[in-house]
């Protein structure tokens, strides 16, 4: 068994930690308020102040720390197995503008970095998607077929760098991978270079769509914006009712030092074993390599959390003979119904509004993307595939009903299940660990810090209204319905929540 506890967070935010930046506490008048600074929102305000707007950012923690800060940071289009799908469901144009607008933004990205002149440790290198199980050759082979189709210099392959033999992997030649953080902190700075306003631990709590659009902040201070772009991963301010098209995923990182010789040399996925996900970047003086290993997803608050950390250590050191894990860190991303984002305006009355969310693990590309669609949108230009990533296309029977369907029908378990099950006592909560009990008829999540002391929460998520569940790897209360997460003393750490939960006395 691998310990993955006593290793530090993640690798991105530990190697650029980055300036702090001011709270908004005035109001303000801009063309576009941009809400969120992870890589969609920073790419977003950065292409509009590029294209002469005034912008400014409002993110509630510190920039590039939520889920951009906790990726791997693969740029490529070779998103697991998606082109057989695409081609099925959006056509074979849908496939081809698909892999247009993913590549272009990769090598946007390049462009950008020489730009300013920033070392974001981009490297080139090949993406594969490989199987182990025999039975799913078939797949890949198809998704070979169907992204060489799309237009990628993709070819299905026996070989790989992997230290293990695989039945059949997809090769996308040419694709790349970098330090997201040292890239978007460059961003940030150029962007307050050319006149736009980045605030951090600057909460955005009310959105009033009017011309022009108001947002309130938690500090009191109000932004007046033309047009407000929803960059919050999960979205606040859904009128269009989008989460019911995302399910939150979450997943497991675990990074360390590899001698070169055991640098497998691309960037590796498989679907299987709920994901095993392998790409490595520069660490240190000495040339080694920095491992990064992702895998066993699942939904917020209902996985055996440190099980899974010891399983994915133990996979990583099986296979990588020699790695000392030195970091173990976990994020989440969202799946839309049909795998394709959903970028573009927030809801079908909406003018001035809109949102990039539903990335599926493929944010990087994904983000840079969405910031150039919303900037052609804003600015009224013409973009060949703002239809494909339209978060108004209606809802196919064909293509999403069955993930639709079991995403509302996993809500519903959620939302009525969680409340019959049987709960503890207070007194039975350990230290260290948290649990949903009745105290006076009503749900409260409860945790025991390591002194003992208890600290008593509503257990009612305040987005919308599911029980909360206790992740012990992370002493965090998580929300199975749409991902909100909330920390010991109910300060919500991710979205869609922007309300505490409220205390409670135990
Ligand atoms: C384990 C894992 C590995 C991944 N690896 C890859 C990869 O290799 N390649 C790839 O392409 N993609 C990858 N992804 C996906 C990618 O990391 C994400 O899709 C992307 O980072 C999402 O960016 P974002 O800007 O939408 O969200 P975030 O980075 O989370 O940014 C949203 C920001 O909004 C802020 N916010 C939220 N609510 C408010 C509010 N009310 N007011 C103000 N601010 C608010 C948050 O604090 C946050 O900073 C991975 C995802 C996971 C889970
Ligand atoms: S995140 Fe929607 S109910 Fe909790």
């Amino acid at each position: 068994m691998t310990d993955y506890r006593h290793v530090k967070g993640s690798y991105w935010l530990q190697t650029a930690p980055g300036p702090s930046r001011p709270v908004l506490a005035e109001d303000l008048r801009v063309d576009v308020a941009v809400i969120g600074a992870g890589i969609a929102g920073l790419s977003t305000a950065w292409e509009l102040a590029r294209a002469g707007r005034s912008v400014a950012v409002l993110e509630a923690g510190r920039v590039a720390a939520g889920v951009t800060g906790h990726t791997t940071a693969k740029l490529t289009a070779l998103h697991t197995l998606i082109y057989d799908r695409l081609r099925r469901t959006r056509g074979a144009e849908g496939a081809r503008l698909y892999a247009r607008s993913q590549t272009e933004a990769v090598e946007h990205i390049a462009e950008v970095a020489d730009e300013l002149g920033v070392d974001c440790e981009w490297e080139r290198r090949n993406a594969y998607t490989y199987v182990h199980d025999p039975s799913r050759v078939a797949e890949v082979r198809a998704e070979a077929e169907a992204a060489r189709e799309a237009g990628l210099p993709a070819s299905f392959v026996t070989e790989t760098g992997l230290p293990f033999p695989v039945a059949g992997a997809v090769r996308v030649a040419g694709q790349a991978q970098f330090h997201p953080r040292k890239y978007l902190l460059a961003l940030a700075d150029d962007l307050a270079a050319r006149g736009a306003l980045v605030y951090e631990d600057t909460t955005v709590v009310g959105l009033d769509e009017g011309e022009p659009c108001r947002l309130a902040t938690d500090s009191g201070a109000t932004v007046t914006a033309r047009d407000v772009v929803v960059a919050t991963h999960y979205p606040i301010f859904d009128r269009a009712m989008l989460f019911t098209r995302l399910s939150p995923r979450r997943e497991l990182v675990v990074a360390g030092a590899l001698d070169t010789e055991y640098d497998p040399d691309g960037m590796y996925i498989t679907p299987e074993q709920g994901t095993r996900s392998v790409r490595t970047a520069p660490y240190g003086e000495d040339g080694r390599r920095l491992l990064v290993v992702t895998g066993e997803h699942f939904t917020p608050g209902t996985g055996d959390t440190p099980a899974r950390f010891e399983r994915l250590a133990d996979w990583a050191t099986e296979h990588f003979p020699g790695v000392g894990l030195t970091h173990a860190w976990a994020t989440q991303d969202n799946d839309s119904t049909d795998t394709v984002p959903l970028v573009g305006p927030l809801h079908p009355g909406t003018r001035h509004a809109y949102v990039a969310t539903g990335f599926g693990g493929w944010g990087m590309s994904g983000g840079v993307m969405a910031g150039r669609l919303l900037t052609a949108l804003i600015t009224g230009e013409k973009c060949a595939w703002s239809e494909l990533y339209d978060p108004r296309r209606v809802l196919s029977a064909v293509r999403e009903a069955p993930a639709f369907l079991k995403h509302q029908a996993q809500v519903a378990r959620h939302f009525v299940g969680d409340r019959l099950r049987t709960t503890p006592e207070v007194d039975a909560v350990p230290p260290g660990e948290g649990a949903v009990v009745r105290v006076r008829g009503k749900h409260a999540a409860v945790y025991r810090d390591e002194e003992g002391e208890v600290h008593a929460l509503s257990a009612r998520c305040t987005h919308m209204g599911c029980l909360v569940a206790f992740n012990a790897a992370e002493r965090a209360w998580e929300c199975p319905c749409h991902g909100s997460r909330f920390d010991t003393d109910g300060k919500v750490v991710q979205g869609p929540a922007t309300s505490p939960l409220e205390r409670r006395e135990p």
